[in-house]
């Protein structure tokens, strides 16, 4: 388990230990060109392998990326469709490249809506990155942070828990392996949460830009971290309690 933000002060390092992003702004970008919007999925994918290489050059231990979330049901059918080939081709094309690079794969989320080819190569990826040891990149498809904290707390309930605490729920999140985000970023310019990760981004540093998702590279992934490095993390304390290297302004 790991500490919790809310019980203990989590340790500060310049380097993230977990990065969680929200690639928003496929469509969009798809749109500015003319193009149809699955066209902006297509390109995201890239985005998506440069992300992945940037954060396990710096050493970044867990990457967690929202690529599906329990609302993005209620889009047009032939985009969901689009969006589940892509990911369907995503898992049996990219997992040679993810073992090569040391890279585990999980993902997290709700399996009961996808089509059972879809769940067989989830688990066929999952087990086949398993023994792996660098960077943990988790895909959330599927996923909600409402329905997260819910199946935690009926799973907890089933097994005749009459009072949850909030150990007991963490170690039931679909991300019990992982500890909470250091950083959030949120690419397409929109600010909110959009049922991410609820429970975990408690203490998180949230970084939004712009930036419409098939565009983020490298360089953006810099600008995200040097903003990161200027906040001062202070857990609920003030300033003068802080180590002096943790102090900043
Ligand atoms: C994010 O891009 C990808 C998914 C939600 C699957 P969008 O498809 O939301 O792109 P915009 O926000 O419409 O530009
Ligand atoms: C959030 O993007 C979900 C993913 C990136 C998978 P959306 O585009 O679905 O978010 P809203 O609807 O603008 O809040
Ligand atoms: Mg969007």
């Amino acid at each position: 388990m790991f500490a919790s933000s809310t019980q203990n002060v989590p340790e500060v390092l310049s380097v993230p230990r977990h990065i969680a992003i929200i690639m928003d702004g496929n469509g969009r970008w798809a749109k500015k060109r003319f193009l149809p919007r699955v066209a902006g999925h297509k390109r995201g994918l890239e985005a998506v392998r440069d992300t992945v290489k940037a954060c396990a050059d710096l050493g970044v231990e867990y990457l967690t990326l929202f690529a599906f979330s329990t609302e993005n049901w209620r889009r047009p059918e032939e985009e969901v469709s689009f969006l589940m080939s892509l990911f369907m081709t995503a898992l049996e094309r990219e997992v040679d490249k993810l073992s090569q690079n040391d890279i585990r794969l999980r993902v997290i989320g709700s399996r009961e809506r996808f089509a059972a080819e879809i769940v067989e190569r989830i688990e066929r990826a999952e087990a086949r990155t398993a023994n792996n040891g660098g960077l943990v990149l988790t895909i959330a498809a599927d996923y909600g942070g409402r329905w997260d904290v819910m199946q935690a707390a009926n799973r907890l309930l089933a097994q005749g828990v009459a009072q949850l605490t909030e150990q007991d729920l963490a170690a039931n999140l679909s991300m019990a392996y992982a500890p909470e985000p250091d950083l959030f970023i949120r690419t397409g310019g929109e600010q909110r949460i959009s049922n991410f990760l609820l429970w975990q981004l408690a203490y998180t540093e949230l970084f939004f830009t712009d930036l419409l998702w098939p565009d983020f590279n490298a360089q953006a992934l810099r600008s995200a971290l040097a903003s990161f490095q200027s906040r001062e993390r202070r857990f609920g304390r003030t300033s003068e309690q802080l180590p002096e290297t943790q102090r900043r302004g």
